[in-house]
């Protein structure tokens, strides 16, 4: 019999359809209209964003939208190619440059995506007889980087020095010159926590490798000119690449891995995810090109982590277990059961108030979290109307 391919996707689809249908579906959630970077239309209502990862509200500044506005009337809406055939604008190159500027670095290559990105470098730098040692908790595009190469994949403890050292010393014993990558990430979304990259960078050089942090929940947030967790650690002449994404706190679309290797060029010629898909379009390059500019140029992080710090004081001593590590512009609930994050969810959003429910797989330690991600360009009243919506919901529910 001819097997139904879609078989396999029963269990989940039936749980999907389960939900319910009144609005509080948090897999279906559409804004109706978007007004600000902190606030949003959904099911008729005015309601406040809390989960966006639009950490400088970028989406909304006066000068991004005025610069895409500018360059959608001279470029017209998109490029309709790749960057090795007709995708090229100046203005692409313009933002590689204005990357190297921000990081201080010599090469930067854009991609459409951040997950296209670390699907292009890491699979390309990677293949057989390579290795890529990735930190368990690692994003999905990364472990799908992984998948699409052919180099051996060895995963570590999260941010466990100890744990990259073993597996490191192992794969030498065995391989003493294969080419060896480590994949971190400089803040990891879920929960907040930091990579030691002093440590994991001190490492892969002991054992001759290379270091990839992948920052893409960091630039902007971290750093003296908001750079990321490599700037604030003081580490940046240790790491080999930076990934990112101008999809959170650039407030666009796109994604980009910077080096100063003098090879590293080579990649635009042999990366199938940069080569074989169409670029940014104009008003997207002319936007991030300017919140670069911004970012690095006005203080937005301070207003966001005083955000951030109000939010999770708030609900610490509302009686909620906080699962946040240390301070940045996550704010995590952890809730005991999974029915009970629904329903939380739900009394959330008809409280005004949208968060991102992330359940397992794709969260560390199996947890049920209700997660936030905040902005520069949230006020302290909006935060304050969170806290009352979580102490509301959360006693309904059962949370506290
Ligand atoms: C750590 C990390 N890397 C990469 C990505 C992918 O970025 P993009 O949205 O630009 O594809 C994400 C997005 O959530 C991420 O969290």
């Amino acid at each position: 019999m001819t097997q139904d391919l879609f078989s396999k996707f029963e269990p989940i689809w039936n749980e999907y359809q389960s939900l319910p249908t009144d609005g509080t579906n948090p897999f279906n959630v559409s804004m109706e209209k978007v007004l600000s970077p902190t606030e949003a239309i959904i099911n008729g209502k005015k309601v406040i964003l809390a989960g966006t990862n639009n950490y400088m509200g970028m989406t909304f500044n006066e000068e991004c939208i005025k610069a895409a506005k500018d360059a959608v009337d001279e470029y017209g809406t998109g490029t309709t190619g790749s960057r090795v055939l007709n995708g090229t604008y100046d203005s692409h190159r313009k933002l590689e440059a204005a990357l190297c500027d921000f990081y201080g670095v010599k090469y930067g290559i854009v991609f459409s995506t951040g997950y296209q990105a670390n699907l292009g470098v890491i699979s390309t730098l990677c293949q057989k007889n390579d290795y890529v040692l990735i930190d368990q908790d690692n994003h999905a595009s990364i472990y799908d980087a992984c998948s699409m190469g052919e180099a051996t994949i060895v995963r570590f403890r999260h941010n466990s020095p100890e744990s990259l050292e073993n597996r490191f010393k192992k794969i030498r014993d065995e391989d003493p010159d294969a080419g060896v990558l480590v994949v971190v990430e400089g803040v990891y979304s879920m929960l907040g926590d930091q990579a030691p990259l002093k440590e994991f960078a001190e490492i892969t050089k002991k054992y001759n490798g290379y270091i990839l942090v992948d920052e893409a929940h960091s630039i902007g947030v971290f750093g003296e000119t908001g750079r990321g967790v490599a700037q604030a650690q003081g580490v940046e002449h240790m790491i080999d690449f930076i990934v990112g994404t101008f999809s959170k706190s650039v407030g666009t679309i796109g994604g980009y891995c910077v080096s100063n290797n003098d090879m590293f060029e080579s990649l635009r010629l042999v990366c199938r995810p940069y080569l074989f898909t169409a670029s940014l379009p104009p008003s997207v390059v002319a936007s991030a090109i300017k919140a670069l500019e911004i970012i690095a140029t006005t203080n937005l992080r301070e207003k966001l982590l005083n955000n951030t710090r109000r939010l999770n004081e708030g609900l610490r001593k509302a009686g909620f277990e906080v699962a946040t590590v240390g301070e940045g512009p996550i704010a995590a609930i952890v809730v005991d059961t999974r029915d009970r994050a629904f329903a939380f969810w739900g009394g959330m959003i008809n409280a005004g108030v949208y968060v991102n429910l992330a359940i397992p797989p794709s969260t560390p330690k199996r947890l049920n979290l209700m997660r936030c991600s905040l902005s520069a360009s949230h006020s302290f009243e909006q935060i304050d109307f969170m806290l009352e919506a979580f102490k509301k919901s959360g006693k309904k529910f059962g949370v506290i």
